[in-house]
C-alpha cells in the first residue's frame, strides 16, 4: 500500500515535470480518413479533430503534458497567407506567455515546406517547433501519422532541439524548414534536402542530431506582429514555348512580385529578357529561380542585365520558398530598391 502510494506520487511528480507541448492541428492527410485500409489515395483529408489525433497516440503523454488546439482543418493546398500570419502569431504567443515549451503543428504534406519556411523566418524564440505530416491517411495499414506525431512530440519536448527554430519531421527524419522540400508524390520518405541533408534522425523517442544548433546561412527574421496581409507574389513556370505575356497578366492581376521557376540555372528565353524593362518601370521585381529542385541560382547567369534593368535571383531558395521570402521582403521594404531585395537572396 505504502509502496503503491509512493510509486503513484513518483509518477505524478514525473508527469508534472514533463514539458508542456501544444499540438496545433491544421488538417491534412494526417487527419485523413478512407473507407478502405488498403487505399492511400482519394481519401477525405482533414476529417479527424485534434483530440482524435492525440487519442491515437496516448504514448505522447509519457513525453509531455499535451494541450491540443484546433487551428483549422484544411488540406494544405488550401493554406493561405492570412492563416499563416495567424498561425505564426499563435506560436509566438503560446511560447511567450509560458503556456508551451515546445510546439507541434500537424499539417498537410503538400505545402508543409512553405508553411514551415514562413514560420521559421517569422519566429524568433528558442523553443522548438516541430511541423509534422503524414503521407498515408489515418485509416491506412501502416499509417505513418501516429508514429510521426509521437516523434514530433519527442522533438518538441527535447532539450537538444532548443535553438533550432522550426523543423519538419516525417519518416524518422528531422529536416530544416529552410532547405527541406517534398520530392515524391507517394512515398513516405518524400521529404529531402538533396544538397544540405537532414538535421537528424530518431532513435525511438530520442532525436539524434548531426549538427549543433545552427542558423541556415543568412536566414532572416521578419517581425509580423503588426502585419495582417502580405503583397501578392505569383510563380510562373519556365518551359519550352513559355509565354512572356503571362508576366503582364500577372502584374495586371495585382502581383507585386513574380518568381519564375526557370529551366536549369535560372535560364530565361530571349523573349523574356525584353520584359525586364516593363517590370522595372512598373516596380514589380521578377526573380529567377529554378524548377530543377536543388542548388542555387547563380547571380548574373546569362548576363540578364539589360542596361539598367535586371532580374533578381533566388539564390538557394526553391520557387515556392522564394515566393514567401519575396512577399515578406516586399512588405517590409517595397520593391523599388532591387539591390536591397536581392541581398536577402544572395547565396554568398
Ligand atoms: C484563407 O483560408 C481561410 C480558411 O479556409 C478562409 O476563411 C479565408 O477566407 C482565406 N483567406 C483568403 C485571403 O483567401
Ligand atoms: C496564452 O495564449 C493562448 C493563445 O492566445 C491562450 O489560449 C492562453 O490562455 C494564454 N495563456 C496564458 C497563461 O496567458
Ligand atoms: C506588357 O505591358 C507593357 C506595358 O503595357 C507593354 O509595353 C508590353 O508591350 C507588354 N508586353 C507584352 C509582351 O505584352
Ligand atoms: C552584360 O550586360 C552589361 C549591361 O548591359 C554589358 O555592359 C556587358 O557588356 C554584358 N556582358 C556580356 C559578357 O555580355
Ligand atoms: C538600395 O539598397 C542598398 C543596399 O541595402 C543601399 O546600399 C542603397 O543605398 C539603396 N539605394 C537607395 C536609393 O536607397
Amino acid at each position: 500500500m505504502k509502496l503503491t502510494i509512493l510509486l503513484f506520487a513518483a509518477f505524478c511528480a514525473s508527469a508534472a515535470d514533463l514539458p508542456h507541448v501544444t499540438i496545433i492541428a491544421t488538417g491534412g492527410t494526417i487527419a485523413g480518413v478512407q473507407k478502405s485500409s488498403t487505399s492511400t489515395t482519394n481519401y477525405k483529408d482533414s476529417e479527424l479533430a485534434v483530440d482524435a489525433l492525440i487519442d491515437a497516440v496516448p504514448e505522447v503523454k509519457d513525453l509531455a503534458q499535451i494541450n491540443g488546439v484546433q487551428f483549422s482543418n484544411i488540406g494544405s493546398e488550401n493554406m493561405n497567407t492570412s492563416l499563416l500570419l495567424r498561425l505564426s502569431k499563435l506560436v509566438t504567443t503560446l511560447i511567450s506567455n509560458g503556456s508551451a515549451e515546445g510546439i507541434v503543428i500537424t499539417h498537410g504534406t503538400d505545402t508543409l515546406e512553405e508553411s514551415a519556411f514562413f514560420l521559421d523566418v517569422t519566429y524568433d524564440m528558442s523553443a522548438p517547433v516541430a511541423m509534422v505530416a503524414a503521407m498515408r491517411p489515418s485509416t491506412a495499414l501502416s499509417a505513418d501519422g501516429p508514429f510521426n506525431i509521437y516523434e514530433a512530440v519527442a522533438l518538441a519536448s527535447s532539450k537538444t532541439a532548443i535553438n533550432r527554430g522550426v523543423m519538419m519531421t516525417l519518416n524518422d527524419r528531422i529536416g530544416s524548414a529552410v532547405y527541406t522540400t517534398k520530392t515524391n508524390t507517394r512515398s513516405v520518405d518524400t521529404f529531402k534536402a538533396v544538397e544540405q541533408g537532414y538535421l537528424g534522425v530518431f532513435n525511438d523517442k530520442t532525436p539524434v542530431f548531426y549538427y549543433y544548433p545552427a542558423r541556415a546561412y543568412k536566414k532572416p527574421f521578419f517581425d509580423i506582429s503588426g502585419v495582417d496581409s502580405l503583397p501578392k507574389v505569383d510563380i510562373l513556370y519556365g518551359h519550352i514555348d513559355s509565354d512572356v505575356t503571362l508576366v503582364n497578366n500577372s502584374i495586371s492581376n495585382g502581383a507585386k512580385g513574380i518568381v519564375v521557376a526557370c529551366t536549369g540555372d535560372g535560364s530565361l528565353p530571349t523573349t523574356w529578357k525584353e520584359i525586364a524593362k516593363y517590370w522595372t518601370e512598373s516596380g514589380v521585381p521578377i526573380m529567377r529561380s529554378s524548377r530543377t529542385g536543388s542548388s542555387y541560382v547563380a547571380p548574373g547567369k546569362d548576363n540578364l542585365t539589360l542596361g539598367e534593368y535586371s532580374y533578381l535571383n533566388s539564390g538557394n531558395y526553391n520557387p515556392q520558398k522564394a515566393r514567401i521570402l519575396l512577399q515578406l521582403v516586399l512588405n517590409e521594404f517595397g520593391g523599388s530598391n532591387s539591390s536591397l531585395v536581392q541581398k536577402f537572396f544572395d547565396p554568398y
